[in-house]
């Protein structure tokens, strides 16, 4: 058993970040989003791994990510020139695959569940695939799938405008080898992307074993700011470590779980948890609210700030304002003076967004 990541992609919806960065490197909690999927293929046995890059984003992911050995894998990297469907990364990693059956994963995908049941499921019912489902509200944002009582899947669409149920399709999924037999027969849809649903769909059309399960516990697709910031959340609440290895002086406070990395700083500052920061940060006069992330080498003077994510080495100092659900990439300096400002100067990149509420 094999595992196929998708990593390449343009990450739009996540822009300005994915102009300079890659969007599964993302973090969540302070770890790239990819690092989860990954761990999660681990923990259900599979070490041998492909993942999909971007010539523009992949060699970020490669010095980031390795060979595998820090997760106890080997990782495999496959350059897609162009962003041509999911489908289309399955077929130029065909070297890769060989005949070995295979688990997808979408490398902006994050769920609680474990894989190990779903692999057994597909192993021992010898299935040609097996598809995650969840019921969602706005399945038209998704792939959409139609299926019976039993779960056998009859039919499948991408992004319907009227969709066929509330299912939609996970990131995850499970193939044999002939799903190679659908991707030479499939041809470019409307969007000029080679789907992976249409591929299964061929599968389902030629009589081939397709299976269904739906997932328990929380998916997310971290596509955008409020999916990232929801996956923040979750994985703050649920799996978040409290170790304070940092300093903390003693006008600080610091309540609830709270993760500090080392060489960090903290003064005159109050922490209210679930909150990481990282290492080598500096926070003074600040009050860092629940389901807050900050990333390494952050400094934050005269700060307030709940349910938001700072990146590596930004800088945020003398807001008066409480900051929420914010992303703020690395690097970025926001300053306001103490007193009420004349004026605002500002250099913000490409799609930017800004609210003073
Ligand atoms: O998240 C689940 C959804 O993922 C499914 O419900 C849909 O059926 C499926 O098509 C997919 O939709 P998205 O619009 O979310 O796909 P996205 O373009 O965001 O790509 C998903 C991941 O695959 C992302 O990490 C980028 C990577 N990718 C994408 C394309 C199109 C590649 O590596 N190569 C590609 O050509």
């Amino acid at each position: 058993m094999k595992a196929l990541i998708l990593s390449g992609g343009k990450g739009t919806r996540l822009r300005p970040l994915t102009y300079t960065g890659a969007k599964q490197l993302v973090p969540v909690a302070n770890k790239p989003i990819l690092w989860y999927g990954i761990e999660a293929i681990v923990e259900a046995g599979i070490t041998d791994i492909g993942i999909i890059i971007s010539p523009e984003t992949g060699e970020e992911i490669k010095n980031k990510t390795g060979d595998g050995s820090q997760f106890g894998a080997t990782i495999t990297y496959i350059v897609q020139e162009k962003p041509a469907g999911l489908a289309h990364a399955v077929k130029i990693a065909q070297p890769f695959l060989g005949d070995s059956p295979f688990v997808m994963y979408l490398g902006d995908n994050l769920v609680e569940a474990s894989l190990t049941n779903f692999l057994n499921a597909f192993q021992t019912q010898e299935l040609d695939s097996l598809i995650l489902l969840c019921p969602v509200s706005n399945p038209s944002a998704f792939g959409v799938a139609k299926v019976d009582e039993q779960g056998t899947v009859l039919g499948l669409v991408e992004k319907p405008k009227i969709p066929p149920s509330k299912l939609a399709l996970v990131g995850i999924y499970f193939f044999n080898h002939n799903i190679h037999r659908a991707l030479a027969q499939i041809e470019p849809s409307a969007r000029g992307e080679l789907e992976i649903t249409d591929a299964i769909q061929w599968l389902i059309d030629h009589q081939k074993n397709v299976g269904s399960r739906q997932i328990e516990g929380w998916w997310l697709d971290t596509g955008k700011k409020d999916d990232l910031l929801e996956a923040n959340r979750i994985i703050l609440d649920t799996r978040l470590e409290i170790k304070v290895l940092g300093e903390v002086d003693e006008n600080s406070e610091i309540i609830g779980r709270v993760k500090i990395g080392k060489g960090t700083k903290i003064i005159n500052s109050t922490i209210r948890g679930p909150v990481i920061i990282g290492e080598n940060c500096l926070l003074e006069n600040c009050f860092i609210g629940p389901y807050s992330s900050i990333a390494d080498e952050a400094i934050l003077k005269e700060a307030d700030l709940e349910h938001s994510v700072i990146l590596r080495q930004a800088k945020v100092l003398q807001i008066q304002q409480r900051i929420v659900d914010s992303l703020i990439g690395e690097r970025v300096e926001l300053k306001v003076a103490p007193k009420r400002p004349k004026a605002m100067r500002f250099l913000i990149g490409d799609d930017s967004q800004i609210e003073l509420t």
